[in-house]
């Protein structure tokens, strides 16, 4: 090959040359190259032509048009400057993204390029991120659950199931079934039945008594928060007691006819007052008294407006083989907002405590619109240690809310919302913030950390662009959807 190569020597210019020399090098130049173009013509002829490579499909800059999601060419006007302001100015500073692993989701506005998420390789790759859940926060209409869709739909490619455990529009439905899922409607009049007091199949790995303490804890947990959501208040230490006692009571009789307690069950045993102050032992005389409460709360599920929903045995087995579990309240009717509220609890234990399967693979649990969950702190708590269980499960939670102060949930003493969604956002290392009204920006960017730069973006992100902070890695996201994907996840068309 070496004879082919011209020399560069009278490329060459020297500097401090006059014209004439000039002109006689820049001639050589010429002549240089002629020579130069006629060797590598007659090589051509020369030489057998090697197998000719297809045409390429695509130009390298991927397929024509937005479908490659490769961005438009950067055209800025010349701009000449010297060396010591381009170096303080130097425009080509991007993010180096978070690698090509796991789905697309569209396209990173500031780098022009590809960004691909998966909650579960980013683990020892980005510093600080702890844990595989992530929050989704925007006002209305932004595109907030089109994303959480992809999220489900994409990811099913990649081996991951999807659990929605609320869905009070019924919007999810339509995904379950395009994926080759389920979907249980519960509602007045329909069949549907789900006792959030299942208890779990016990996972292989764990002994005997440590699962009836576990699905005991989950149990108590659940009642507690339910009553304490009825109630609009913190239950007193005396609470606690009969709520144990009445679980207690309840499982024991449940048990001796085979079958797990039901609500039913335990509003039963809160209204018997003098069983409970039998069954309480030491404190008799007094648990009766303080069951009053409780046992009113407990009738709203039972007999109130959820009246056969939740304190029936259930009438779906979990599969965990199915690819995608939707539970759709949309058919609740006229209840009011409370009542919603619970039944999503309800619905979302339910369905929590059949996947604490260790080898149930990686699974993505789905909140949408669970910024309604956050207005009761009791519920949130249950949220919050609900996340706590999952840890290791290899499942990662999603939660979609409006506002960031939707966290600082409303009517609880300042410091401890304060803690409460501070801790939320700790177990969220992925958070997506869509756009914020106005007067949002502030709360946004002191929960989170923002740069006056972020938190100005916020205000401006159009539909399906989203900020992502990613373990304190920050990117700005264009949401890319396919066409299928946008007729299936139209919520637009369903309003009108
Ligand atoms: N990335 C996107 N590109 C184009 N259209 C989108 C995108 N995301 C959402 N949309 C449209 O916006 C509508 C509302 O989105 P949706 O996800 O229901 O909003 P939200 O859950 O934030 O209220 C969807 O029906 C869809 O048609
Ligand atoms: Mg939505």
């Amino acid at each position: 090959m070496s004879h082919r190569r011209a020399s560069a020597t009278p490329l060459f210019t020297p500097h401090n040359i006059d014209r004439a020399q000039r002109r006689t090098l820049r001639k050589q130049t010429a002549q240089a190259e002629a020579r130069a173009r006629t060797a590598a013509g007659a090589d051509a002829e020369q030489q057998p032509t090697e197998a000719a490579y297809p045409d390429a499909v695509y130009p390298l800059a991927g397929r024509p048009g937005p479908a490659s999601a490769r961005g438009s060419r950067l055209k800025l006007p010349a701009h000449r400057m010297t060396t010591a302001v381009a170096s303080a100015a130097y425009p080509f500073l991007a993010e180096g993204g978070l690698g090509a692993d796991g789905i697309y989701i569209g396209r990173d506005l500031h780098a022009e390029g590809s960004f691909t998420f998966d909650p579960f390789s980013l683990y020892g790759k980005v510093e600080g991120f702890t844990n595989p859940n992530l929050l989704l926060a925007g006002v209305i209409g932004q595109g907030k659950s089109a994303l959480a869709k992809s999220l489900a739909l994409r990811s099913v490619a990649f081996g991951y199931r999807v659990y929605v455990p609320c869905d009070p529009k019924g919007e999810w439905s339509a995904v379950a079934a395009a994926l080759g899922g389920t979907s249980i409607a519960l509602g007045p009049g329909l069949p549907g039945r789900l006792n959030p007091l299942d208890a779990a199949p016990r996972p292989a790995s764990v002994p005997q008594a440590e699962w009836e303490g576990e699905v005991r804890k989950r149990r108590l947990l659940l009642l507690g928060s339910l009553a304490r959501t009825v109630l609009g208040r913190d239950l007193l230490p005396m609470e606690h007691t009969v709520l144990d006692v009445a679980l207690d009571a309840a499982s024991a009789r449940a048990a001796a006819s085979g079958r797990p307690p039901l609500l039913g069950d335990i509003a039963h045993a809160l209204a018997d007052g003098p069983g409970l102050d039998l069954a309480g032992g030491l404190l008799a005389g007094r648990l009766g008294e303080a069951a009053r409460d409780l046992a009113h709360a407990m009738r709203r599920l039972v007999f109130g407006d959820l009246a056969g929903m939740f304190d029936a045995p259930s009438t779906s087995a979990f599969n965990p083989y199915s690819p995608m579990l939707s539970i759709d309240l949309s058919r609740l009717g006229g209840s009011d907002d409370t009542a919603l509220v619970l039944a999503m609890t309800c619905a979302s234990a339910w369905m929590e405590a059949a996947l604490t399967d260790p080898y149930g693979g990686r699974r993505w649990v789905i909140y949408d619109e669970a910024w309604r969950l956050m207005r009761h702190p009791a519920l949130l708590m249950r949220m919050q240690a609900q996340w706590k269980l999952s840890r290791g499960l290899g499942i990662a939670n999603a939660m979609v809310i409006h506002r960031l102060s939707d966290l600082l949930t409303a009517g609880d003493a300042g410091s401890q919302s304060r803690a409460l969604a501070e801790g939320l956002l700790a177990d969220c290392s992925t958070r997506v913030i869509y756009r914020q009204e106005t007067d949002q920006l502030h709360a946004a960017a002191g929960l989170l950390g923002l740069t006056s730069v972020e938190t100005a973006a916020l205000s401006h992100l159009s539909r399906g662009r989203g900020l992502w902070k990613v373990a304190g890695r920050s990117f700005v996201v264009q949401h890319q959807l396919h066409p299928a994907e946008l007729q299936l996840f139209d919520t637009d068309a369903r309003m009108h």
